[in-house]
């Protein structure tokens, strides 16, 4: 062993092998994966060393693997409310796409979902099975881990409402749960998922008739086609403000339309910020950054991203 810091390259090189060799084959495990088609916005670099874990036990040798060699870990959802930068991840990037972490379960008014599971898979079975009360997850274009994560809301209701207990992972790779009423959570923001990893949750409903499900569920899908882009996006970008909901000012602003390179701010909706197909995260960021510098210029309002910014430039 040298005293020499090795290479980055030579290092993540090492580093993946060595993680490779402690998977079971049904792991997934590439080096320099890109990431911009993961994400909704279709920007951002690649990640240093990519990771889908087959099951949980395959997480935990992933997750104590990061922790004794410090590698730093980010957690890819379904990408629909990041924003990477154009130098990519640096570390593991893991993704809980392999189909045990995205079961479905219904038990009466109860659904016991993996993490990977997509919010609107989540919404069309508890309809399947009568049970009302969770069609807003519907209109959230995410997987469960995701909306766990940032307490992910749409129609005026919040993912933690629906949740009566929570799985989770610590970076020593045991798992827990824990009754949503001990988990703090406030608007976007469940704090303690940004140091665990959201295994999955129990979700509960209640029985409903199922004309009044299908209602609710038309409304979602008609809210979200006739108020938001269809192109590219990372849906809102900003967190709304007590003064006024961001897209709203955004709008009597009057930057809707403005662009920076491919990246144009939504004529549909001003919270929304399109990629026309040639945008780069570099695009992006600027033109949040005019957004933000003429808000606070022309109305002294501070906007706060939602969406999660991650990366190297
Ligand atoms: N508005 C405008 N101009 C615009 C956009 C909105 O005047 O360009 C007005 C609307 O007319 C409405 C108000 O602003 O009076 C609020 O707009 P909207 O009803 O579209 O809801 P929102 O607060 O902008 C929130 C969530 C969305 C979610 C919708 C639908 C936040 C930041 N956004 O949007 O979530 O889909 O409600 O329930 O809380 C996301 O999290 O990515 C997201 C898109």
């Amino acid at each position: 062993m040298t005293a020499c810091a090795p290479e980055p390259v030579t290092h993540a090189a090492d580093l993946a092998a060595e993680l490779g060799a402690l998977l079971a084959p049904a792991s997934l495990l590439r080096r320099n994966e890109p990431l911009a088609r993961r994400t909704t916005l279709r920007v951002g670099g690649p990640a240093e060393i990519y990771v889908e874990p087959a099951d949980e036990s395959e997480l935990a040798v992933v997750l104590r693997f990061c922790r004794e060699r410090d590698v730093p870990i980010f957690m890819l959802g379904r990408g629909s409310n990041l924003l990477i930068r154009d130098g990519g991840i640096r570390g593991v990037v893991i993704h809980l796409g392999a189909v045990a972490f995205s079961r479905v379960e219904v038990d009466g008014e109860l659904l016991r979902c993996g993490a990977g599971a997509k919010l609107k898979d989540i919404a069309l079975t508890a309809k399947r099975h009568g049970i009302g009360g969770l069609e807003f997850l519907e209109g959230i274009p995410g997987n469960l881990g995701g909306a766990l994560r940032m307490n992910a809301g749409a129609m005026n209701a919040w993912t933690f409402e629906a949740v009566a207990s929570l799985r989770f992972m610590d970076y020593n790779g045991v798992a827990h749960e824990r009754a949503a009423s001990d988990v703090d959570t406030a608007y976007r923001s469940c704090p303690l998922l940004k140091s665990a990893v959201a295994l999955g949750a129990l979700l509960k409903g209640r029985q409903s008739p199922r004309e009044h499900i299908e209602a609710k569920l038309a409304e979602c899908q008609q809210k979200r086609w006739t108020s938001q882009p269809k192109e590219p996006s990372a849906g809102c970008v900003f967190k709304n403000t007590k003064a006024v909901p961001a897209g709203k000012l955004v709008d009597e602003l009057g930057l809707k339309g403005t662009r920076v390179g491919g990246a144009v701010v939504s004529d549909v909706h001003g919270n929304f910020i399109i990629n026309d197909g040639t945008a780069t995260a570099r695009d992006v960021l600027a033109l949040i950054e005019i957004v933000r510098t003429t808000a606070l210029a022309e109305r002294g309002i501070e906007l706060e991203t939602e969406i999660e910014i991650v990366g190297e430039d």
